[in-house]
């Protein structure tokens, strides 16, 4: 690896809208450090990404475990000695359910992932690039969810509302530092979390699909093009912002 390469870590980077800016990343020469409670995943993204003649690596990392985005970015740093760039995106879905039936621990354990686990991420990340001096760019994944809210997706929508919230504090803090932070917002988007969700009913897809102005869901490359380019300096004037990519649903 050459050593002016940027240095990017990708959450949720072994599936979904993660692997695919993966992937996206590392053809534009950037390092991609491949963090996921998936490891065996994980290593698939990696050996993909170095079969195309890109450089990634492997980092087991779950980002709900206290503590454990701030000892992964210190092992980076260690190797590498910096970090540019970061896309928080693991994320899990929700319980589909009616908020009064929510029971505490779901609510627990999708907050932890969706938004803690967010926080913890963005604090390490801009604790580490203070320091370096050099600026940056974190993007997070909100969603459509972060916007307006779905029914009977409760937490879901309180964490990603949040990470939006979390975005903008951390935009306009760091601002003076040369660190960006922006949030993309998915819509409806071809992943296995979709598949398992909306997608395991067509019914409720074809539904979907029907009120989307584009009349069709997105492929996991169509969000990841717009991560790469919040990343990368083509964004230099862009931060905290919310960024829907979602063919139209929010704008109606
Ligand atoms: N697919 C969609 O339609 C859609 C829409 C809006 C937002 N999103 C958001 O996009 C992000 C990526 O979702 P996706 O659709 O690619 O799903 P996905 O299930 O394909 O990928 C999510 C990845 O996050 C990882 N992950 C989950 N919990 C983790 C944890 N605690 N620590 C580390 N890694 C963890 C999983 O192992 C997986 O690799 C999520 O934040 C999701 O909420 C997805």
């Amino acid at each position: 690896m050459s050593a002016d390469k940027k240095i990017v870590l990708v959450t949720g980077g072994a599936s979904g809208i993660g692997a695919a800016t993966v992937h996206r990343l590392a053809l534009d020469g950037v390092h991609v450090v491949v963090a996921d409670r998936q490891v065996e995943l994980s290593h698939a993204v990696v050996m993909e990404v170095e079969q195309a003649g890109g450089s990634a690596e492997v980092c087991e990392l779950d980002v709900a475990e206290p503590g454990a985005a701030a000892a992964a970015i210190q092992t980076i740093v260690a190797k590498h000695g910096r970090l540019n760039g970061a896309f928080n995106n693991a994320g899990i879905t929700g319980p589909t359910v009616k908020l009064l039936d929510i029971d505490p621990q779901q609510w627990a354990s999708v907050l932890a992932v969706n938004l803690t686990g967010v926080f913890t991420c963005v604090q390490a990340e801009i604790a580490q690039m203070v320091q370096q001096e050099s600026g940056g760019s974190i993007v997070n994944t909100a969603s459509i969810c972060g916007l307006v809210a779905l029914p009977h997706a409760t937490a879901y929508n309180a964490a990603k509302h949040g990470v939006i919230g979390l975005t903008k504090s951390a935009a306009v803090e760091y601002g003076s530092k040369n660190i960006r932070v922006n949030a993309v917002c998915p819509g409806f988007i071809d992943t296995p979390m979709l598949a398992k969700g909306a997608g395991a009913n067509q019914q409720v897809l074809d539904k979907v699909v029907g009120q989307l102005p584009m009349r069709r869901i997105a492929g996991a490359s169509e969000v990841a093009d717009v991560v790469a380019w919040l990343l990368s300096a083509q964004a230099s004037y862009v931060t905290g912002s919310a960024m829907p990519i979602d063919g139209g649903w929010t704008a109606q």
